[in-house]
């Protein structure tokens, strides 16, 4: 977007929030949170670390760590959720809930993704948990991916929408239920027909960015190698056709996720991209990409308070539309000396934050 006067475009924003968000721990932690505190107000910090925070007492103290993470002065604020296993008790996640620790309760399938060796392998075994979580409004979010390896991997998200969602729903119709980072046509088109007061969706950056060639660009590029793996180009559309869309039931979820380059470049590579360097002007792009720059504030500061019930934040921010490329984004080094790899867009992004 070039504006007529030859001035830079300017636009402002509610400060956004991050609904999906890996910040990791120790010296990992210290080193990634300033980048998220600096666009962000509100982040649900997902809860795979190693051991998983699977309890309000765990939760609670991996609050505690995150703020003391933070730069001095920083207001952000880190949602809890708690990770669901077979054993998760229903009285500690309401009393968490009820002293403001617990926002969410996050599932992932066993095996999914990264650290979801303790996730759950048979959804009956959580019935009370749900049946819990139904009547205290409290949301589950879902990593939407089926494990058996006898289903392809670009099919795991819709068949889990067939299979597990669409089941899971009729058992739970008022469980509040986020599919967290879609990847596909499936789930936009499974949205468009059932999306509202208790079904929502998270959309990263990167997935309204890369297709699936992305990660075989010239070779094995462990850098775009993230669960769900990102899908063939007509998904991309379809996510990029539903953020932009304006619908109450998208909102910003990033899924920065923090590795090591040297657990990415390796011959068993690490799942996960790191967006949190520039993840707001990415999405910017996105939206000036579709002219729909007057919709991102709806996708990044307001359906996800309401969605969640929580107020709308009163700081804003301003991104102002560049037209020099700009510089590669270097690694990020750790206290302890691990280097991280920001995602790197293959275009120039046309904005910077203020
Ligand atoms: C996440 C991680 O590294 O914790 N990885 C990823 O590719 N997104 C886990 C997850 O959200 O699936
Ligand atoms: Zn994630």
């Amino acid at each position: 977007m070039t504006s007529t006067t030859g001035i830079p475009e300017k636009i402002t924003l509610i400060k956004p929030d991050d609904w999906h968000l890996h910040v990791r721990d120790g010296a990992m932690l210290r080193a990634v949170l300033p980048y998220t505190a600096r666009q962000f107000a509100r982040a649900i910090i997902m809860p795979n670390l190693k051991p998983p925070v699977t309890t309000s007492a765990l939760a609670k103290a991996y609050r505690q760590r995150i703020s003391d993470a933070l730069p001095a002065g920083s207001t952000f604020q880190p949602l809890m959720t708690l990770y669901l296993t077979e054993q998760t008790d229903a009285d500690d996640l309401e009393q968490g809930q009820r002293e403001g620790i617990v926002t969410a309760v996050k599932l992932y399938p066993a095996h999914a993704t990264t650290n979801s060796d303790h996730g759950v392998t048979n959804l009956a075994a959580v019935r009370t948990v749900l049946e819990r979580m139904q009547r205290i409004g409290m949301p589950l979010l879902i990593h939407g991916e089926v494990t058996d390896h006898q289903v392809d991997i670009f099919d795991r998200e819709a068949v889990f929408i067939d299979k597990v969602l669409i089941p899971l729903r009729k058992t739970f119709p008022g469980l509040k239920v986020v599919m967290e980072h879609i990847t596909t046509r499936q789930a936009v088109d499974y949205l468009e027909a059932e999306g509202g007061a208790t079904l929502g969706a998270t959309i990263t950056a990167h997935h309204l960015r890369i297709n699936r060639n992305a990660m075989f660009q010239g070779g094995i590029r462990p850098h775009f190698y993230c669960l769900p793996v990102a899908k063939r180009e007509l998904h991309r559309e379809a996510l990029v056709r539903a953020a932009t869309s304006g619908k109450a039931c998208y909102f910003l979820g990033t899924d920065s996720a923090p590795h090591a380059k040297t657990d990415k470049e390796s011959a068993c590579g690490c799942a996960g991209l790191f967006t949190a360097v520039n993840a707001l002007e990415v999405y910017a792009q996105v939206f000036a990409e579709q002219h729909a720059l007057d919709r991102l504030e709806a996708f990044a500061s307001l359906n996800g308070p309401k969605f969640y019930g929580l107020p709308i934040n009163s700081q804003k921010v301003s991104l102002t539309q560049v037209s020099d490329p700009q510089p590669l984004l270097k690694p990020i080094l750790t206290a302890d000396s691990a280097e991280i790899v920001p995602y790197q867009d293959a275009n120039p992004i046309g904005w910077r934050m203020d």
